[in-house]
């Protein structure tokens, strides 16, 4: 497929930068949720292999994941004001896609993206059902990565943030990979497992999940993944490919985490950050590699300012 292509679908693929525009189609998108997932819990009950991500995701345990966080619009009704995943990397601090807190700013012709205001946004950590449990937070402070932007056709680069969280830090953190640690686990065919609240389809309107899913999907080697056939070079180095058609993040599952495990020990190894549609075949998922920023996270973590 061409690159033009690709970009038109990219175009309704991906959500606008503006937090406030996601989490307005986060809300909208609710109502009909609970209907669709009903049919996925009694599915689950009777033995069937739930149908998710339009492939085959699985609900996670509750608290078996406490450094998996809903990012939500602040002043809405729990399940309401989820848009995107967060993760716990340190006791006060929780990484994400900057696309997911970022918002434009017009300036004459054009715009320039700037970190939202903290204060519009909350996070929920300590539980994996969006409507009950847990802890609602409050986020001091939103660094977007210096260098995060978004290209013409739609793709986000650098796609990373950190929000220090305010009140009552003290979550439980999933540790970063090291770049060695990437190098032998973000190799093609090598699987990632993916946790997310998102839709299970793609499209304008479809509900998240009030249940945390994880699945597994395939690493997606570069040269394979900027195929003229696939994204036709538009797969940065600082990203990642997986998923080959049978299972996807989707919308509503940005900034969640992609792991890898060693020695049955978890590692942060990617965020969710953009893809053409979900579960597409020719299509894989791409993620954010954060272990390409180990150093900007470091500094940034470190400086406790
Ligand atoms: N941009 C989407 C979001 O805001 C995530 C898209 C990921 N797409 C994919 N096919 N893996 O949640």
């Amino acid at each position: 497929m061409t690159r033009r292509k690709w970009q038109l679908l990219l175009m309704a693929g991906i959500v606008s930068a503006a937090a406030t525009a996601r989490a307005q189609n986060a809300i909208e998108s609710t109502p009909a949720f609970a209907s669709i997932y009903q049919r996925k819990v009694d599915a689950v009950a009777i033995g069937q292999l739930p149908q998710l991500f339009t492939g085959s995701a699985s609900i996670a345990p509750n608290y078996g994941f406490p450094w998996m966080v809903s990012l939500e619009v602040k002043g809405t009704a729990r399940q309401n004001g989820h848009f995107c995943g967060a993760v716990v990397i340190d006791p006060a601090w929780v990484i994400t896609a900057a696309h997911c807190v970022a918002t434009a700013i017009r300036n004459g012709e054009g715009h320039t993206l700037a970190a939202a205001d903290p204060d519009k946004l909350q996070v929920l950590t300590g539980t994996n059902i969006l409507s009950r449990g847990g802890s609602v937070r409050r986020i001091s402070r939103i660094v977007l990565h210096p260098e995060f932007g978004i290209a013409m056709q739609r793709v986000p680069n650098n796609d990373i943030a950190l929000l220090k969280i305010s009140d009552a830090p003290n979550l439980t953190p999933l540790a970063v990979a090291s770049a060695g640690q990437a190098e032998t686990m973000l190799v093609d065919g090598e699987s990632v497992r993916i946790f997310g609240w998102g839709t299970a389809l793609f499209g304008p309107n479809n509900p998240v999940s009030n249940t945390l899913l994880y699945t597994f999907v395939d690493v997606v080697g570069r040269s394979k993944c900027n195929a003229k056939a696939a994204y036709d070079g538009g797969v940065a180095d600082s990203m990642f490919c997986a998923g080959l058609g049978y299972s996807d993040a989707c919308q509503g599952d940005s900034g969640g985490p992609a792991v890898g495990y060693a020695n049955g020990v978890p590692y942060l190894l990617g965020l969710v950050s953009w893809g053409v549609g979900c579960a597409n075949r020719s299509f894989p998922g791409v993620y954010t590699n954060v272990t390409k920023f180990n150093g900007w996270v470091h500094a940034i973590i470190s400086n406790r300012y």
